[in-house]
């Protein structure tokens, strides 16, 4: 019913499998705050994120307490930083102004924190308590620091100043994309029990029902986007929801972050270059209320957070979920465009080999997607290991963003993972593609 997972053969494997994981993890982070200098590292780039170098020490203190404290049973290497590094008790407007460890010093933190947990590695036995079995705990680490990863590109993202980051430009198209692809009705199972690595707001998988709908073949691109800008839709209230008038007004929304006007059309800034918005790329930096705003001016909707899983997993010739679109496997780069091998997303048509069953193209990598769906747990979820990872964020206040980024590591995306955001944010990756419900005449079987 759910998709079988690629579960290691043995406790050396799975060993063997974490410390590549987390070697991976740390060399990413490594890259992204050794771009830049020490004054860069501990300032704050915009009220919305932190300074990198509280990232960077957060990363190591979580580390610590699930791994060196928790799973290890070890005494505390810095017992006294606890609370400047809990995401709850600082507000990120206060991160720079409190006494941080400096870059120095967060670095040798972070190396003692590692050093011990390799050699944890070496004896733990992975036995059925949960937080340990299949390797949860450290699977639970490694995920975490690449979403600080990701956090800390965006945090790029928002710098001022020449370009530090330097990536290949993805991969151009190869085929041409439907414009959109009728799922029929019916049940399909969402989220999982079984991938070892999921997190609590993945479980449990559950069955869904599902009327006939209509998804867009691939992400809405900027030359759409650009139709909606042209066509007037940021003026036209009657595209936007209440909330999102109010928004649009106050925060003066006139088109995607990081965009400006060029001649006759747009450029964007990535990384610290300037560069022409191409048309057939996936549009990144919207809101959700500039997405639900476009839906509604093609004559459509965002689709819910059921119908982009069902689009990205159900297999209609098995009738069974799988892991990602394209199958169980693990993603390669044939694949998707993720973890920031490339620094913005491809154009539309460049992922033949990551399309689902039903010929849905890029729902893993280049944006982040947003959904109609406010953030709770699926039926049956239990908080684990700890209410502050999902639970505390359930409600209205939250909508679900799916399938990663450019900027997402392939640890931290499958296709149940779950994102969620303020629908005001578009510092993130996100992007977005629309649905409509099935005619009555598409509707038969
Ligand atoms: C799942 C991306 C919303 O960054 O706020 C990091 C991930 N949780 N540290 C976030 C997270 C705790 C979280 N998101
Ligand atoms: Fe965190």
């Amino acid at each position: 019913m759910t998709g079988t997972t690629t579960r290691p053969a043995g406790p050396e494997q799975l060993r063997s499998r974490i410390a590549a994981e987390l070697e991976r993890t740390r060399a990413r982070t490594a890259l992204l705050t050794e771009a830049v200098d020490e004054a860069d590292l501990t300032r704050q780039h915009s009220p919305l994120m932190s300074p990198l170098v509280w990232d960077l020490a957060h990363v190591g203190n979580q580390e610590e307490l699930w791994l060196v404290r928790d799973v290890g049973g070890r005494e505390p290497v810095r017992r006294d930083i606890d609370d400047l590094y809990d995401a709850f008790k600082q507000p990120r407007r206060d991160r720079p102004t409190l006494p941080l460890l400096p870059p120095q010093e967060a670095r040798a933190y972070l190396l003692t924190v590692r050093d011990k947990v390799l050699d944890l590695l070496d004896w733990v036995a992975f036995t059925e308590r949960p937080l340990v079995a299949d390797g949860f705990a450290f699977g639970m680490i490694v995920q975490h620091e690449q979403q600080h990863d990701e956090t800390m590109l965006a945090t790029h993202q928002l710098r001022a100043g020449p370009a530090v980051l330097h990536a290949p430009p993805p991969p151009e198209p190869t085929v041409r994309v439907d414009a959109e692809v009728l799922v029929p009705a019916g049940e399909f199972t969402m989220g999982t029990d079984t991938d070892p690595w999921a997190l609590d707001n993945e479980r449990p998988a559950h069955r869904v029902h599902l009327p006939a709908y209509a998804i867009d073949a691939a992400p809405v691109t900027n030359g759409r986007y650009r139709e909606f800008i042209a066509d007037g839709g940021y003026d036209d209230p009657r595209w936007w929801s209440p909330a999102g008038w109010r928004h649009r007004r106050e925060a003066e929304l006139v088109a995607p972050m990081h965009w400006r006007r060029d001649g006759d059309g747009w450029a964007h800034r990535r990384f610290g270059r300037w560069a022409p918005v191409r048309d057939d790329e996936p549009v990144v930096h919207v809101c959700y209320h500039e997405a639900r705003a476009y839906a509604a001016w093609a004559g459509r909707r965002l689709p819910t957070e059921a119908e982009w899983e069902k689009a990205a997993r159900w297999d209609p010739a098995s009738g069974r979920s799988r892991r990602y679109p394209w199958g169980d496997d693990d993603p390669t780069a044939e694949h998707a465009n993720l973890g920031q091998r490339h620094l913005w997303p491809a154009p539309v048509g460049a992922y033949p080999a990551g399309a689902s069953p039903l010929g849905v193209h890029q729902l893993i990598g280049d944006v982040w997607e947003w959904t109609s769906t406010p953030f709770r747990g699926h039926p049956g979820f239990t908080a684990f290991p700890y209410r502050e990872y999902s639970e505390v964020f359930f409600g209205d206040d939250h909508r679900v963003l799916r399938g990663g980024s450019f900027g997402t590591d392939r640890a931290a995306c499958r296709g149940t993972f779950r994102n969620w955001d303020f629908p005001i944010r578009r510092q993130i990756f996100s992007g977005f593609r629309c649905a409509r419900d099935a005619r009555p005449e598409e509707s038969q079987p």
